[in-house]
């Protein structure tokens, strides 16, 4: 890769960042290969449209992250492993920083006006979050680490509560580890059994494999919203109807979706509906868990400790809890974790998230078209741009994951590889290993371009 003068390259992914996307397609030759896998001559496509230009402008917004504007062995940082963790625009981190500048006081007691301004900083970080999710009460966040550590809580809580014996817990195989390892241990504790929706050749989920699954023993839908190997969007509204249809609930991980997708829990009909901060430009450590606050209340507590609790007496175990999400919070909470999280959402939806959704569309459009000119380079699932966001992970024939992550990091080029936390997902695409390119707001189609680029010379070199 030929070193990018930095301006020069913000300069030009300013002019194709409104809409110049289309790019001719180098055409490769035919290849007869019956291998299901590997497509080594992939002419029988069709060149994917790309949709008008959108006023969202990646190279004014790339401006507002500085962790951007650096080289990384040499090279321009090309950072496309948004979907692992997504990077913090300078808003972010000054919110962060300010919260600590001018305003850290342990929130739990108002008995100061440092505490009162903390604890009122802390409520709003929480009304901006329901704000984003759509929620009917700020009660119904519930604050946690993340999207793991809220799936934890409603196994623990929720699972611990209501799943007995002959129970049914219906997955999908597309889910993360974080939405199976938490079921599979409380199927263990309780005796109630997992089931697993097929997905098809091009990773949709069989809705007929999950109609012919679900039965008076199913207590739980769990699923991802959007796969964090093939980036496809999972029929959220259509899934949690044909779990009501059986009386069970369910549960929506949105680790994925809630970065890319505008996001509204009461549209979508679901239970129980969790994400991370980090993946949306928040602090690492922060993410939440929504349910029905009916759900909550009658849940019991996860953790235990102050602020959770309204009076605590030697003799006798406490019974009464801060209300819905507020019980699930034991101790000192994340005060400024929640305030970089509210500046996180506040930063998306300053963008628009419409927008968003456009912009993401056209990458996701221009990044196929590019991929699949690489040679011997199979994406996983389906490859059409409305049914997905910008998440690419592909096989490549010849090539170890390691070895062309290791090609690219040598470029500059940040993408990750390995299993994805989805093993049952890539084995059924017939693969135990996967390289995965992710893009986000900042991220510019010459980036793009400087990857199917070092792909096309790996390939070749083979
Ligand atoms: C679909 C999905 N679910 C859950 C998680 C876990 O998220 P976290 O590690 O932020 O808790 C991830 C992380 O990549 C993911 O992609």
């Amino acid at each position: 890769m030929m070193k990018t003068d930095r301006r020069d390259f913000l300069c030009k992914a300013a002019s194709v960042g409104v809409g110049v996307i289309a790019q001719p397609l180098a055409r490769v030759a035919r290849s007869n290969s019956r291998e299901p896998l590997f497509h080594t001559g992939q002419s029988e496509y069709a060149e994917i449209p790309v949709a008008s230009a959108t006023p969202f402008d990646p190279a004014t917004i790339r401006a507002q992250f500085p962790v951007l504007a650096q080289e990384v062995n040499g090279h321009d940082l090309v950072f496309l492993d948004s979907a692992a963790t997504v990077q913090r625009p300078l808003a972010v981190i000054q919110a962060i920083s300010n919260y600590y500048l001018k305003d850290n006081a342990n929130p739990s007691t108002t008995t100061h006006t440092l505490a009162r301004r903390s604890a009122e900083i802390y409520a709003e970080a929480r009304r901006t979050v329901a704000r984003f999710v759509n929620a009917r009460a700020p009660e119904e966040i519930v604050w946690t680490h993340g999207t793991t550590e809220a799936i934890n809580l409603a196994a623990a809580s929720w699972g611990g509560a209501n799943i007995h014996a002959g129970d049914e817990i219906i997955l999908t195989i597309a889910e993360h580890y974080s939405n199976l390892v938490p079921w599979q241990l409380l199927a263990q504790r309780t005796g109630a059994r997992l089931r697993f929706v097929d997905v098809t050749d091009d990773g949709h989920l069989k809705l007929d494999h999950l109609k012919s699954l679900l039965s008076r023993r199913t207590k739980l839908v769990a699923f991802t919203h959007v796969s964090n190997v093939t980036g496809l969007i999972f029929p959220v509204r259509e899934i949690c109807e044909l779990a009501h249809g059986a009386g069970a609930l369910a549960f929506v991980d949105a680790a994925q979706s809630a970065p890319h997708l505008p996001i509204n829990v009461q549209e979508l009909g679901c239970d129980f509906f969790a994400f991370s901060g980090h993946k949306i430009m928040g602090p690492m450590g922060t993410g939440m868990l929504w349910a029905r606050r009916e759900l909550l209340d009658a849940m019991p507590p996860y953790q235990s400790g102050s602020i959770m609790v309204h009076s605590v007496d030697v003799n006798s175990v406490p019974t009464r809890f801060a209300e819905a999400g507020l019980k699930f919070s034991a101790g000192t909470p994340n005060v400024a974790g929640a305030v970089g999280l509210a500046a996180a959402i506040k930063f998306l939806d300053s963008l628009g998230r419409e927008e968003q959704r456009k912009h993401d569309q056209q990458l996701t459009a221009h990044s196929l078209n590019r991929l699949r000119e690489v040679k011997g380079l199979k994406i996983l699932g389906t490859t059409t741009p409305d049914e997905r966001i910008s998440v690419f992970s592909f096989a490549m024939e010849n090539h170890r994951a390691s070895d062309v992550l290791s090609a690219l990091d040598a470029e500059g080029i940040a993408v990750r590889g390995g299993d994805l936390a989805a093993l049952p997902l890539l084995k059924r695409f017939g693969v135990e290993e996967a390289v995965r390119a992710s893009l986000y707001v900042y991220t510019t189609v010459e980036e793009v371009d400087l990857l199917a680029d070092a792909l096309q010379r790996i390939s070749r070199a083979s």
